[in-house]
C-alpha cells in the first residue's frame, strides 16, 4: 500500500529522466534517495527547473519482471492545492529538488507563496566559505543535518560583508564598500541596490538588513567611519539607511565621535540599529575597548545625535557579535584574559533584556577546546532559536539552541584544512522560497 503511493507520488520523475522502456522500481529508488537521507556529506542543491521538455500528463503502463507497475501522474489526480499541502511538509530541501522534477511541480512550488507565508520558519541553515579568496562554501542544514553545495549569487569574495534577515541576504563588497546586493540564496533571485551616500572609502563599515515578514519591504543600514586626517583620536562617523518602499536612501547620522570610531559589527532588532563601538584610545583600559551603540531607526522624524545611546558590554571582549534572536538583541564575544585582553578564556552569550545585559549561556570547556586552533577570533551568527559559532582556523561548526539551551557540533563539513593559513568563515539565513528581493 505504502509502496503504490510512493509510485503514485513521485511518478512524474520517472516520466521526465527516461524512456518508457526504464526500470521504474530502479528509478523510483535512486529519486527516493536524493529526496530523503543519502550516505554523502553533501549534496548539491539547484533551484532552477533544467529539464527543456514539456511533460505531459499522461497515464503509462509498465512491466517489469513479470510485476506490472501503473504508473499515474499525481498531478494529473489531485488538484494543485492538495499538492500545494503535499509539498509544505516536506524540508526545504527536498521542495527545492521537487521543483526540478517537472514543469507542473515548478510552477506549483514557486507558485504557492501564500502557503509559505503561513508555514513556521525553518530552522536557520549556516553558509560556510571554504575558500580564502573566491566566495564558495557549503550551506549546513541543522535539522537534517547535512550539507549543501549552494553557489551564492553577487557575492565575489568571502570578505565581503554580510547581513541577513527573514530570508534575504545583504552582500557589500569589501574594497570600494559601494557595491551592494540584497539576495535570496536558495532560489537565487538579486538585486543590485544604488550606492549608499557619505564619504567614500571609509576606514571602517558596517552592514545591517531588517526584512519585514509579513511586508516583505526592508531596510538597509550602512555605518561608515572615517578618521579625520591628521587626528588620531577623532573619527567621522554615518549612518546611511535604504528604504525598500522608496527604493532610496537617506543619512540619519553625520558627526564626530571623539575617542570611538565604529566597527563592523551592527543589528536591527525591532526597529533599532545596535552596533559596536571601539575606543581609539590607549590600549590598556581593557574595560573600556568596546561599547554598544543603539539608535532608533524606525522613527522617521530627522534625528540628532543625542539620540544616540551607548552602553559598556559586559565583560572585556573580543570578537563581539551581534545577532537578532526573534528581534531580541543576543552577543557572542570571546571572553578576554584579564592581563592579555586579545587572548580568550572562553566564549560567552548574552541577550539585552530590558536595557540591561543578561548572560544566556558560555561555551562548555569541552566544545570551547574543540575548536582545536581557536585563534581567538571567530565567526558567529544565528536567527530564531540558533546560534552558530565557528572558528577561523577551521571547519568545526558549533550550534547552540537558545530554547533547549542545548549544544551540539554540526555534522562534518565535507571540507577539510589544506593548508595553515586557510581560514573559515560563515554566516547564517533562512532558507525561505516565497521571499524575493
Ligand atoms: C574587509 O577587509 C579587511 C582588510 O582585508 C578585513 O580586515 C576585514 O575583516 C574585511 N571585512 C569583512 C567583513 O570580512
Amino acid at each position: 500500500m505504502a509502496r503504490s503511493l510512493f509510485i503514485l507520488s513521485f511518478s512524474s520523475l520517472s516520466l521526465v529522466s527516461s524512456g518508457p522502456t526504464m526500470d521504474a522500481d530502479l528509478e523510483l529508488e535512486n529519486y527516493m534517495s536524493s529526496l530523503m537521507e543519502s550516505d554523502k556529506s553533501w549534496e548539491s542543491l539547484s533551484a532552477s527547473y533544467s529539464g527543456s521538455k514539456d511533460i505531459e500528463r499522461k497515464h503509462v503502463s509498465e512491466g517489469n519482471n513479470g510485476v506490472t507497475v501503473s504508473m499515474v501522474s499525481l498531478d494529473s489526480i489531485l488538484p494543485d492545492d492538495i499538492l500545494d499541502k503535499i509539498f509544505s511538509f516536506l524540508p526545504i530541501a527536498s521542495i527545492i529538488r521537487a521543483a526540478s522534477v517537472c514543469k507542473v511541480w515548478y510552477h506549483i512550488i514557486h507558485s504557492m507563496r501564500f502557503i509559505w507565508a503561513n508555514k513556521l520558519p525553518q530552522k536557520p541553515w549556516y553558509f560556510m566559505f571554504t575558500s580564502n579568496e573566491a566566495a564558495a562554501g557549503y550551506a549546513y542544514d541543522p535539522v537534517l543535518r547535512k550539507w549543501y553545495n549552494i553557489d551564492l549569487p553577487c557575492i565575489e569574495k568571502s570578505n565581503w560583508f554580510v547581513s541577513s534577515s527573514n530570508g534575504l541576504v545583504c552582500f557589500m563588497d569589501n574594497d570600494s564598500r559601494s557595491r551592494i546586493f540584497v539576495c535570496n540564496p536558495i532560489i537565487r533571485d538579486w538585486k543590485r541596490i544604488l550606492e549608499p551616500p557619505g564619504v567614500v572609502f571609509p576606514d571602517y563599515s558596517s552592514l545591517a538588513i531588517s526584512v519585514d515578514r509579513s511586508s516583505h519591504r526592508y531596510t538597509i543600514v550602512v555605518i561608515k567611519s572615517k578618521q579625520v586626517p591628521d587626528d588620531f583620536s577623532q573619527w567621522d562617523f554615518s549612518i546611511h539607511r535604504y528604504n525598500s518602499e522608496r527604493k532610496s536612501w537617506e543619512s540619519s547620522i553625520n558627526m564626530v565621535l571623539p575617542g570611538w570610531r565604529g566597527g563592523d559589527e551592527s543589528v536591527i532588532c525591532n526597529g533599532v540599529l545596535y552596533c559596536l563601538i571601539h575606543s581609539t584610545g590607549v590600549a590598556g583600559n581593557a574595560d573600556l575597548r568596546h561599547r554598544l551603540m543603539m539608535y532608533d531607526i524606525s522613527v522617521t522624524t530627522p534625528h540628532v545625535s543625542s539620540m544616540l545611546v551607548t552602553k559598556p558590554v559586559p565583560c572585556s571582549l573580543t570578537c563581539g557579535r551581534l545577532i537578532n534572536l526573534k528581534e531580541r538583541l543576543v552577543m557572542v564575544g570571546g571572553i578576554a584574559k584579564y592581563d592579555k585582553p586579545d587572548i580568550i578564556k572562553g566564549i560567552g552569550i548574552w541577550g539585552l533584556d530590558a536595557g540591561e545585559w543578561v548572560e544566556v549561556a558560555r561555551v562548555p570547556h569541552r566544545f570551547f577546546q574543540g575548536f582545536g586552533e581557536l585563534d581567538d577570533v571567530f565567526a558567529s551568527s544565528g536567527t530564531e532559536d540558533l546560534i552558530f559559532i565557528q572558528s577561523y582556523g577551521a571547519t568545526g561548526l558549533l550550534v547552540f539552541d537558545m530554547s533547549q539551551k542545548q549544544w551540539k557540533w554540526s555534522a562534518k563539513c565535507p571540507v577539510t584544512k589544506r593548508f595553515p593559513l586557510q581560514l573559515f568563515t560563515g554566516f547564517c539565513f533562512e532558507p525561505r522560497l516565497e521571499i524575493v528581493s
